[in-house]
């Protein structure tokens, strides 16, 4: 590492505002057209000089080990390797974001982890060989390195930026389920329901899919319950993300969040809910 000082990066909540599943692949994973977008809150990432060790701390640290195959420490073994540099890095990962909940946790801090690093080498965030290990650690992880509004295909890492409803309200709303991406992919029922529509993000995002939907319901029924409290209130829009159990509603004002968010936590107090805004 070129710093002496601690690095920290944000590592906000991914949420895919349309995904469409167009087919499987011979390698086990599916073709993709999916909208990402990225919201203000999330984790962060602590990078200070030393030996590679992770520590995690916040409120869902519980269950999670700072140790072998977590996400941040295979970014920062990967980064080692593609840069011919030392194993070194004394992360701190601050979760604030449930795991294994369709918003790409893991994924947002492996991508915060490998901007650390770029910074305290003094390599440049956007340096194609980043994507490329980012890319080879998950398919989500280069659109939360790219970390803007983006048209995701292949398997979702194939980014085309666009502009998207930057301050929008959002909340977040989560039942509590870890749900495994693998096997709401595989319960996928193999029909292709059509492309996602172009133009500009919201709109894309208003005539579009989530295509993973009903298969997470299946495995996790809890998000019935959660998508029919998001779309009381009338939202501009209610929609699983990712793989589930996640899921998002956009609105047009603050208040119009603000009421939703009340509503949800008084009829679900132990659900997670986040008020936050499109960045
Ligand atoms: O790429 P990542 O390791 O995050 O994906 C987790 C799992 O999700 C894969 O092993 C695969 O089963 C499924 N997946 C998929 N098609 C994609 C992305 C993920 O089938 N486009």
């Amino acid at each position: 590492m070129i710093t002496e000082t601690a690095v920290t990066e944000n590592a906000p909540a991914k949420i895919n505002l349309a995904l469409h599943v167009r087919a499987r692949r011979s390698d086990g994973y599916h073709e993709l057209e999916t909208l990402f977008a990225f919201v203000t809150d999330g984790d962060t990432v602590t990078l200070a000089p030393g030996p590679l060790s992770l520590a995690i701390t916040g409120p869902f640290s519980a269950g999670l080990s700072g140790e072998g195959d977590n996400l941040v420490l295979r970014a920062a073994r990967a980064f080692a390797a593609a840069f011919d540099r030392p194993e070194s890095g004394t992360f701190t990962l601050d979760k604030h974001l449930p795991v294994a909940s369709g918003i790409g946790g893991g994924s947002a801090d492996a991508a915060a982890a490998l901007r650390a690093l770029a910074r305290a080498n003094a390599i440049a965030t956007d340096d194609p060989r980043l994507f490329e290990i980012a890319a080879a650690l998950g398919s989500d992880i280069p659109a939360c390195l790219l970390g803007r509004t983006a048209i995701g295909r292949g398997r979702g890492e194939r980014l085309v930026p666009l502009d998207g409803p930057t301050g929008m309200p959002v909340l977040l709303v989560n039942p509590g389920v870890a749900v495994s991406t693998a096997a709401v992919f595989k319960a996928w029922d193999g029909l292709d329901l059509g492309p996602m529509p172009d133009g500009e993000a919201l709109h894309v995002a208003l005539d579009a899919r989530n295509d993973l939907e009903p298969s997470a319901r299946r495995l996790a029924p809890e998000i019935d319950g959660v998508l029919a409290l998001l779309s009381v209130g009338d939202p501009l829009l209610a929609r699983m993300s990712g793989s589930g159990a996640t899921c998002f509603a956009l609105y047009a004002t603050v208040a119009d969040r603000a009421a939703a968010a009340e509503r949800i936590r008084a009829a679900q107090p132990g659900y997670w809910c986040l008020e936050t805004a499109l960045a």
